[in-house]
C-alpha cells in the first residue's frame, strides 16, 4: 500500500502547479501525482488562445477585468472570488515565468497581449496558439527534477477514502467527513491499491465528454466530481455548460478541433451559409460578445437555416500575421484543404468547459475535510453562469497556490488511520462483452448532446433523465459483477456526472449566461 503525505489527483496545470509548490515547502515530505493517462494529457495541453492576467495598469485595469467577468457570469459570479482571482494573477503568472513558461512579445518588447470575447481590453497572454502545451511542458519540467515528487500515469482514481473504508467505520462516525486518500486502479497489476495521504487534492478537469460533441481530449469525462459525489461533498452549477462557438465543423476530427476564440479577437467574422454576417443582430460587441451570447446565436442561425455550421471569415486578415500568431489553427485548417486566403472555416459550437463543480472555499477546500479541489473540476464562484474567455488557466493557479497554502498547514495537523480497508473486489469476472460499456457511452452522449444541450427545456431534461436512469441501472448491474476496467468506471463517473447536470437544470428556474430553457420559463 503506497503511503504518501500529498495526492494529486490529475497532471493539468491545477495539480502540476499544486505539486510543485508544496513539494518546494516540503522537500522532506512524499507527494503521489495519480492521472490516468499520458502524464501531459489534460485539457491543459489543448489550451489555445492564452491566460487572462491585467499587466497593463495603464491602458487595463483590475477594475474592468473584474467587471468583464462579473458582467460574463451574469449576475452569478462571487464578487470576493473574483477580486481574489484578478488581484492575484500577476503574482501566479510571475510563477509561471518563473518556471520557464515563455509568453509571445510584441515589437517593443513588451507582452503581446490578445483579445477575447468579453474582454473589454487586450489582455490575454500567449504563447502563438499552443499556450496550454508550452504551460504543460515547463510544468512537467519542474516535477521531472524533483525527487519527492512521484508520478503514476496510466492509473485511475476510482474512489475517495474515508471514514467509511476505516475497519473502525462501525464506532460512531463524526459528523464532519475526513479523506486519507484514494483508491486508484492500477493498469499494469490490474489491482486497486490504496493511496493514502494526509492531504488530497482533486484536479482532475472537465466533463466534456458526457456530450457527443466537445473539444475536450478523451480525458474529461468528470471523474473527480462523480467521486467527490459518491464520498457526499457538495457538488454545484453543474447546469452551466460552456459552449465554445467555433469549434471545427469536420465530424471525421473527434474531439472536434477548437478554432480559438483569438482568432476573432484578431478580426475573423462569423457568416451564414448564405455569406451574411450575423452577430450584428444578437449583442452590439457582434463577434466579440461572451461565448454563451454567440453559441446561441450560432444555435438560432442553423435552427432557421436547417444548415449544419456557420463560417469563420478570415479571407480579409493579414495572413502572414495570422500564421504567426495561430500556426497550428492554420496548419489544421489546411490539412482539411482550407485556403484561409480563398475559403471560410465551417464551425460550430461544442461542449467546451464546466463552469460548476466540487464546491471549495475562498483556500480550495471541499465540504470533506483534507479533501481540495482546483481547476476545473471545482466551482469556486469564480464564473458564475459563464467563463469569461481565458480565465480558466488563471483561476487553476490563483487556486492552486491558495490550496497550497492552506493545505501545508492542514497536513501539520492532521493524523492518518491505520485501518484502512482494502478494496474489495468480491468475486467480480471479466466483462462478458465491452460493448455493453460502449453502447452505453456513445447513447450517454446522444442524450447529452440532443436533450441537454444549449437550449434546454423541461420536457427535454425529463426525457434525459427518464433514459440516465436505464443507463445508471444497467451499468451499475456491471459493475458489480464484473473487474473493473478504466472504461466502466469512466461510464460509471460520466452517468453521474450527467445525472447532476440534469438534476441542477431542472432546478434552475431563470435563464442565467449559459444555462438557457425555454417553455415553462
Ligand atoms: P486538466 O488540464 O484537464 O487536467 C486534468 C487531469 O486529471 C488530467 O491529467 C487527467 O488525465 C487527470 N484525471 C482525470 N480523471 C482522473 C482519474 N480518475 N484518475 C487519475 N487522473 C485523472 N482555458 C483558458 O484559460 N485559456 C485557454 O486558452 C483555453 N483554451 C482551451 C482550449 C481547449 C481545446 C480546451 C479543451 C480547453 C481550453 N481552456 C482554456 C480551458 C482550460 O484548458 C482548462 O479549464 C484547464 O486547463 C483545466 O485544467 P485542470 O488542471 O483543472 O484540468
Ligand atoms: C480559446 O482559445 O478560444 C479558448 C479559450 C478559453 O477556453 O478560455
Amino acid at each position: 500500500m503506497p503511503n504518501f503525505d500529498f495526492l494529486v489527483v490529475g497532471s493539468g496545470i491545477a495539480g502540476l502547479s499544486y505539486a510543485i509548490k508544496t513539494a518546494e515547502h516540503f522537500p522532506e515530505a512524499k507527494l503521489a501525482i495519480v492521472t490516468k493517462s499520458d502524464e501531459n494529457e489534460s485539457n491543459t495541453k489543448y489550451a489555445q488562445g492564452g491566460i487572462a492576467v491585467v499587466i497593463d495598469q495603464i491602458r487595463d485595469s483590475y477594475e474592468q477585468h473584474i467587471q468583464d467577468t462579473l458582467k460574463a457570469g451574469d449576475g452569478l459570479c462571487n464578487l470576493e472570488i473574483v477580486k481574489i482571482v484578478v488581484t492575484e494573477g500577476y503574482d501566479r503568472l510571475n510563477d509561471l515565468l518563473k518556471w520557464g513558461v515563455d509568453f509571445d512579445k510584441n515589437q517593443q518588447g513588451g507582452f503581446d497581449l490578445g483579445l477575447e470575447g468579453g474582454h473589454t481590453e487586450n489582455r490575454i497572454l500567449h504563447h502563438k496558439d499552443l499556450t496550454g502545451y508550452e504551460i504543460e511542458k515547463n510544468l512537467l519540467e519542474q516535477i521531472a527534477n524533483m525527487p519527492n515528487i512521484q508520478v503514476f500515469s496510466q492509473h485511475f482514481a476510482v474512489d475517495l477514502i474515508t471514514q467509511h473504508q476505516l475497519a473502525s467505520k462501525n464506532e460512531q462516525l463524526p459528523q464532519q467527513r475526513q479523506c486519507f486518500g484514494a483508491y486508484v486502479f492500477n493498469p499494469f497489476t490490474k489491482k486497486i491499491e490504496i493511496f493514502s495521504a494526509k492531504i488530497t487534492l482533486l484536479a482532475t478537469g472537465g466533463v466534456g465528454h458526457i456530450y457527443q460533441n466537445t473539444t475536450n481530449p478523451t480525458i474529461a469525462t468528470g471523474d473527480g466530481i462523480a467521486m467527490a459525489y459518491r464520498a457526499k461533498a457538495q457538488i454545484e452549477n453543474m447546469e452551466f455548460i460552456q459552449f465554445h462557438p467555433t469549434a471545427l465543423f469536420h465530424p471525421q476530427t473527434v474531439p472536434s478541433f477548437l478554432i480559438s476564440e483569438a482568432v476573432r479577437g484578431f478580426g475573423a467574422l462569423l457568416r451564414n451559409k448564405a455569406g451574411q454576417l450575423f452577430m450584428e443582430k444578437y449583442d452590439p460587441r457582434k463577434e466579440l460578445a461572451s461565448r454563451d451570447i454567440v453559441s446561441r446565436a450560432i444555435d438560432s442561425e442553423l435552427k432557421k437555416s436547417g444548415d449544419e455550421c456557420v463560417y469563420l471569415d478570415c479571407r480579409h486578415l493579414d495572413q502572414k500575421a495570422f500564421e504567426n500568431h495561430f500556426p497550428t489553427i492554420l496548419q489544421k485548417v489546411n490539412e482539411i484543404g482550407i485556403d484561409l486566403k480563398k475559403d471560410m472555416i465551417p464551425v460550430v459550437p461544442a461542449a467546451h468547459y464546466l463552469c460548476g463543480g466540487i464546491q471549495v472555499d475562498a483556500y480550495g477546500q471541499t465540504s470533506i475535510d483534507n479533501l481540495y479541489a482546483c481547476g476545473e473540476c471545482s466551482n469556486t464562484g469564480l464564473h458564475g453562469a459563464n467563463r469569461l474567455a481565458s480565465n480558466s488557466l488563471l483561476e487553476a493557479l490563483v487556486f492552486s497556490h491558495r490550496c497550497y497554502l492552506n493545505s501545508i498547514e492542514k497536513f501539520k495537523k492532521t493524523q492518518m488511520p491505520e485501518d484502512i480497508l482494502p478494496w474489495n473486489e468480491g468475486n467480480a469476472k471479466e466483462p462478458e462483452e465491452l460493448i455493453l460499456i460502449t453502447h452505453n457511452r456513445k447513447e450517454l452522449q446522444t442524450i447529452m448532446n440532443d436533450y441537454v444541450g444549449i437550449i434546454r427545456s423541461d420536457e427535454r431534461l425529463s426525457r434525459a433523465l427518464n433514459r440516465l436512469k436505464i443507463l445508471f441501472e444497467e451499468t451499475e448491474a456491471l459493475y458489480k459483477r464484473c473487474k473493473i476496467s478504466t472504461e466502466l468506471i469512466e461510464l460509471r463517473n460520466m452517468i453521474s456526472v450527467a445525472y447532476l447536470v440534469v438534476r441542477q437544470s431542472q432546478k434552475r428556474s431563470e435563464n442565467r449566461g449559459s444555462f438557457f430553457k425555454i417553455g415553462s420559463i
